[in-house]
């Protein structure tokens, strides 16, 4: 396997996987860093020498000067909440000046997407999805839907133009369908018809800039937003959000060809973890997941909710996505464990699947297959390595197995979240590739 120039970083468990840290590292060695899907329901980590940036809506790579962020046609963007991060950034020194770009094809989140999302939780109480409350699924439905207001038609607020049409409609059916108090379009509007100031510079289309980026031979990472197992179509639907986080939505979310993307980086956690609802075969029970929980810190980057945790579950993560290569993170995080477990199937009746079954009441019905590895606890411990000759042996038994469960190569191993507790393998295909060119693995710059 080859890494050529343009690589896509993509979540391959329920996100959280630790995407916002591996961009991060990555970033120096690319000129653009684009985002295809998703919205402010991500967040993103990335720790620098003790200082903590959690990133949502901007990719990753903006905290390296020269590193162009694009948000693509695929993301959904709510106005306030992307003018809300760049003013953080400014506010810590980073300015984003010249080099975030917003596709003006990327439809947007208003006011009246979170109530309607709100109705829609609520109306289904118990079996509720659990959402991040930021609007993203309504605002994905009035895309399918037709329906939906896209960057480009902010340019044009005139009374009784597009926009002011196209909100008096939407606001009318929320209106109609969630209860309490009316919204009045015409304020809704007023708010939406001002931020065209502000957001224009920053507007252009991205297909476009992307195309021609790629074809000057600027190197693109794709940053992924949530997981595989979070996707609308392969994830465990209907709990899963509303867009493409596998391989397939980097094409469509930011209009490039498949050949634009030379390989793909799984991140995977060294267990798994889940926020909000859903089945979720490896949870364990709450006295094994709060021990996770307080060892890996497991609160939601955006909401601040607690995260499930469980066993590192070996079905379904490679395959959807062709990845290429993985990077493992939050290995340290098991450093107090005496004994590890993996799923390797599920057991449904008689038969053992390997992969997961479509529905949720399939899904309900099995069984994790587990097999136990030692752990290392009381052997040396993972936290801070950046050589892995210096990982306990368990640690490195461990990590032998789950990469051949998984059927790629693992590439980098994160053993803390600042950028430098990392071990990226010389001889692995991300490697080898950031020797060509790139900045080692926490090196200043
Ligand atoms: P993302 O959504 O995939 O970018 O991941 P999040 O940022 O939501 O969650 C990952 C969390 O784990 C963040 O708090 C990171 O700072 C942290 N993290 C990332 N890698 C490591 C690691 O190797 N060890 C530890 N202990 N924490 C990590
Ligand atoms: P990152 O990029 C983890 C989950 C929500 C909920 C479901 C639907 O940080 O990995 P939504 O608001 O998207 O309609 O919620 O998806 N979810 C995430 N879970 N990490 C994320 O992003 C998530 N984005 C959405 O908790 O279960
Ligand atoms: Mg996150």
């Amino acid at each position: 396997m080859t890494v050529t120039g343009n690589l896509a970083v993509l979540g391959a468990q329920w996100g959280d996987e630790g995407k916002g840290k591996i961009v991060d590292l990555l970033s120096p060695a690319f000129a653009v860093v684009a985002r295809s899907q998703g919205g402010h329901n991500a967040g993103h980590t990335v720790i620098v020498g003790g200082d903590e940036f959690i990133l949502h809506l901007i990719p990753s790579g903006i905290l390296h000067p020269g590193v162009t962020c694009v948000i693509g046609n695929g993301v959904v963007v709510d106005p306030a909440a992307l003018f809300a991060e760049i003013d953080q950034l400014h506010a810590r020194g980073l300015d984003t000046t010249g080099r975030l770009l917003v596709s003006s094809r990327a439809h947007v989140i208003l006011p009246y997407h979170r109530d309607i999302e709100a109705a829609a939780e609520s109306r289904l109480g118990a079996q509720r999805i659990g959402t991040t409350s930021r609007g993203i699924g309504p605002s994905y439905e009035h895309k399918a839907g037709r329906f939906g207001i896209r960057i480009g038609d902010l340019a044009d607020g005139r009374p009784g133009g597009r926009l002011a049409g196209l909100i008096e409609a939407n606001v009318g059916e929320r209106n109609r369908t969630v209860a309490g108090p009316a919204l009045d379009w015409r304020s809704v509007w007023q708010d939406a018809a001002r931020v065209w100031e502000r957001l224009a510079p920053l507007v252009t289309d991205t297909s476009r800039y992307l195309h021609d980026a790629l074809e000057a031979g600027r190197p693109v990472l794709f940053e992924g937003a949530q997981g595989t197992m979070l996707d609308i179509d392969h994830g465990t639907y209907p709990y899963v959000t509303s867009s493409n986080a596998t391989i397939g939505g980097v094409c469509t979310g930011l209009g490039v060809g498949p050949q634009a993307i030379g390989g793909v980086l799984g991140i995977v956690k060294a267990y798994t973890t889940r926020v909000g609802e859903g089945p979720f075969p490896t949870e364990l029970d709450e006295a094994g997941a709060e021990r996770l929980r307080a060892w890996g810190r497991e609160y939601g980057a955006s909401t601040g909710r607690p995260r499930r945790c469980g066993w590192f579950d070996a079905v379904g993560v490679l395959r959807v996505n062709g990845m290429t290569a993985l990077a493992m993170t939050k290995l340290d995080v098991l450093d107090h464990l005496d004994e590890l477990r993996i799923c390797t199937g599920y057991r449904r009746g008689g038969e053992v699947l390997i992969d997961p079954p479509p529905t949720i009441d399939g899904l309900a019905a099995c069984e994790p297959v587990y097999e136990t590895l030692p752990g290392w606890a009381g052997a040396g411990r993972t936290a801070g390595v950046t050589d892995e000759r210096d990982l306990p042996a368990a640690a490195r038994a461990y990590l032998a197995r789950l990469e051949a469960l998984s059927g790629a190569p693992v590439a980098i191993i994160s053993t803390g979240s600042d950028r430098g507790d990392t071990i990226v393998r010389r001889d692995s295909p991300v490697g080898r590739w950031l020797d060509a060119g790139a900045p080692a693995a926490g090196q200043a710059r």
